[in-house]
């Protein structure tokens, strides 16, 4: 016989991941009285330095208000009305406020993460970090399970619902059987290489550029650090980038004829990150319910990953919560179809604002000819300029 120690427990709702999608639904869930585990493979150091998106639409913060978790976000939080779009040497704005009666908020996800981690451990509510071997059990046969090792025990959560929100390359949607579900994927044949600079931002919103030598992304995380990206090859070595050959491709990517460019500073962190649309669909398996990058990815291109994470897990609160007041089953068996009505409309939005914006590694000139022409039609068309617009401050979370 094993001398492992064991742990048993029971919670209603097992949640595995603490990424945003995981720690807003348990927060969401703690608000309607229902009771979680969450479950986190890495420490919480490390779940809260990964650099990752930054721009909330005004659905997401309304979420976090509305939860009580967005104190922070409204004190810090950078309010944005527009973008830029350059294109032959002009920056351009697109006025969301105007266009779309919307903002969107400039918040990293790390802080929105630090957030609810902090809300968690008000609620008292377990959290654990450092899960090994994580594995589930018995989410067709009503009889969910969720197996660990942590702190040198076997631990096993039986609970009445799994929630797998554990990221692109987490357990959960791997554990469900390959002829109940289908995945449908594109991947694109560019990276970004992103950097946090020390340095001021000198734009108060965002410059989305499409160059000859191809797209970058001039954003910010607070009044005193930049965010940056430049697109490079899916498997670009950033030994072949050193600070001064990223500033210089920066500088030739983003500056415009008015003189206007980043601020160059020193460079906090480099990193690379290739670029795939993914949809798992149904985003649910009896009684496991996919959420967020679990699910879905976006290029990022159009920064909808994280709110759509979000939309998931108040769709899905909202039908855990409907189960455990009135045993309703509706909304649980609409959730998938609901969330990818969504998540399909973000990937259309991404996809495009990515086709639009890049250069296709040997692209010919044709297709550079085309895009240009493109944005120069969306500069001077209002309804096209709106279309972006109300896609980019988010659609309204649907209802039912
Ligand atoms: N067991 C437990 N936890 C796991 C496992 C596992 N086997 N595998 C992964 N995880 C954890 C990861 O360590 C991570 O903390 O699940 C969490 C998933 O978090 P995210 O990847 O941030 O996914 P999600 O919460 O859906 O948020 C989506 O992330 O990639 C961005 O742009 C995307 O902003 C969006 C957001
Ligand atoms: C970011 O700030 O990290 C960011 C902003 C806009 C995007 C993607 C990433 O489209």
């Amino acid at each position: 016989m094993s001398d492992t120690a064991h742990s048993s427990m029971r919670t209603q709702v097992g949640i595995v991941g603490a990424g945003p999608a995981g720690l807003m639904l348990g927060h969401l869930l703690h608000l309607a009285g229902i009771d979680s585990v969450i479950v986190e493979k890495h420490n919480r150091e490390h779940v809260i330095e990964r650099v990752r998106a930054g721009v909330l639409e005004q659905g997401t913060v309304d979420v976090m208000v509305n939860a009580g978790v967005g104190d922070r976000l409204l004190r810090e939080g950078m309010r944005h009305g527009g973008i830029y779009l350059a294109f032959l040497g002009q920056r351009h704005r697109i006025d969301f406020e105007d266009l779309a009666g919307a903002s969107i908020t400039v918040y990293g996800q790390n802080e929105v993460v630090k957030d609810l981690i902090a809300a968690r451990y008000a609620t008292g509510r377990p959290l654990y970090f450092e899960a090994r071997d994580v594995r589930l059990s018995g989410f067709e046969d009503g009889q969910p399970g969720i197996h660990f090792r942590s702190d040198e025990k076997e631990h096993e959560i039986a609970c009445d619902f799994i929630a797998g929100c554990d990221g692109f390359h987490g357990v959960c949607r791997p554990s469900m059987p390959s002829e109940k579900w289908r995945a449908y994927e594109r991947e694109y044949p560019f990276g970004w290489l992103g950097i946090l600079a020390n340095v001021a931002p000198s734009s108060g919103e965002l410059v989305y550029s499409l160059h000859q030598r191809g797209f970058a992304l001039f954003s910010m995380r607070s009044p005193s650090v930049t965010r940056l990206y430049l697109q490079c090859a899916p498997d670009e070595s950033l030994d072949a980038w050193p600070d001064d050959r990223i500033w210089d491709e920066l500088l030739a990517r983003l500056g415009t004829a008015d003189g206007w460019r980043p601020n160059r500073g020193g460079i906090l962190q480099k990193n690379v990150t290739g670029m795939r649309s993914f949809v798992a669909e149904p985003m649910c398996c009896g009684r496991l319910f996919l959420a967020g990058d679990a699910a879905h990815i976006l290029p990022p291109t159009g920064a909808k990953g994280l709110n759509l994470a979000i939309a998931d897990v108040v769709i899905l609160s909202r039908a855990l919560a409907a189960f455990y007041q009135d045993r309703r089953e509706d909304l649980l068996d609409s959730y998938s179809v609901l969330c990818l009505r969504r998540a399909w409309r973000a990937q259309r939005f991404s996809w495009w604002m990515t086709s639009m914006l890049h250069r296709a590694p040997g692209g010919d000139e044709f297709d550079y000819r085309r895009q240009i022409a493109e944005l120069d039609y969306l500069m001077s068309s209002r309804a096209a300029m709106t279309s972006l617009a109300e896609n980019y401050v988010g659609l309204p979370t649907e209802q039912r």
